[in-house]
């Protein structure tokens, strides 16, 4: 129980409590970055918080996610951590930090581990990086998998296109799927695939599948925060509901800041410090030292 609130401290996910939830009340994961972010989801019950690479895009400006570093991202874990230390975090692994060798691989991700404070990665891709999951599993580090649209290959995709929706697109996604179960993953993402598919991936591998863009039958969901919370005004995905518009609250509240400032209604006395009169008649006409 705390003190303050007399409430008791949520109870964090675990890996096996995550892999318990597969057909049962689907899993709440959200995509964010940061301390304050961190708290307020935590506070609200999300299951599951995940440091993506999105990152890139939606914090930093970036055009992509590939600029992103393993240093973003452990910096950015290390802060969410701290936000939400009794939610299941989930680190991304950038580009490049899982393709070059198992070493590395192993290198790169337990330093999201032990620097940033994860409970799990997660990496792109089907077959191609199965290897490298079951890799990391064997050396103690859980993994969710993200197959289906995987924004780190959009490049080599022609785009951030729906994948899954011709017949060889919905096998390669169900090979993919099964690879990376098999493989050891403790989850799966599955983005911007046909419903229909994504409920068939669903049927068949043995570990939750979390969906974006992937339709109800998933056995969770996965938003970024600042698409759910309307703070990204330059994209909207077919997929991203948004339950605020807190782009226009915030301009809004600048506005208002400046307003005042300008017109000197800010700061009114209630936000200065009050001082004893006599100190500041002792130092009227003194001199600064
Ligand atoms: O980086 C990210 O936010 C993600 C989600 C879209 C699943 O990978």
């Amino acid at each position: 129980m705390t003190a303050a609130t007399g409430e008791r401290p949520k109870r964090k996910l675990t890996v096996p409590g995550v892999r318990a939830r597969k057909g049962a009340t689907p899993l709440v994961m959200v995509a964010l970055y940061d301390f304050s972010m961190a708290r307020l989801a935590e506070a609200a019950g999300i299951d599951i918080i995940l440091v993506g690479d999105s990152l890139g895009m939606v914090v930093l400006g970036h055009a992509s996610t590939v600029p992103v570093t393993l240093d973003d991202i452990v910096r950015h874990t290390q802060a969410v951590v701290r936000g939400a230390p009794n939610t299941h975090v989930v680190a991304d692994m950038p580009y490049l930090t899982y393709h070059v060798d198992d070493g590395r691989t192993v290198e790169n991700a337990g330093r999201l581990i032990q620097e940033g404070g994860a409970d799990a990665v997660k990496l792109e891709g089907g077959r191609t990086v199965a290897h490298r999951i079951r890799v990391l599993t064997d050396a103690g580090i859980p993994v969710c998998g993200h197959v289906g649209l995987t924004p780190q290959s959009a490049g080599a995709l022609g785009g951030y296109k729906v994948q899954g929706a011709t017949e060889a697109g919905a096998r390669q996604v169900l090979e993919d799927a099964a690879a990376v179960a098999e493989a050891g993953a403790y989850a799966l993402v599955l983005e911007a695939i046909p419903a229909e598919v994504a409920a068939l991936v669903t049927e068949r591998v043995a570990v939750p599948t979390i969906g974006i863009g992937a339709g109800a039958a998933c056995d969770g969901q996965v938003l970024v925060a600042h698409d759910l919370l309307g703070l990204e005004e330059r994209f909207a995905p077919r997929f991203a509901k948004r339950y605020a518009e807190l782009a226009g609250v915030m301009r809004g509240a600048f506005a208002a800041y400046a307003e005042e400032v300008r017109q000197g209604a800010f700061p009114a006395p209630e936000h200065t410090y009050p001082v004893d009169p006599e100190v500041v008649r002792a130092v009227v006409g003194t001199r600064a030292e």
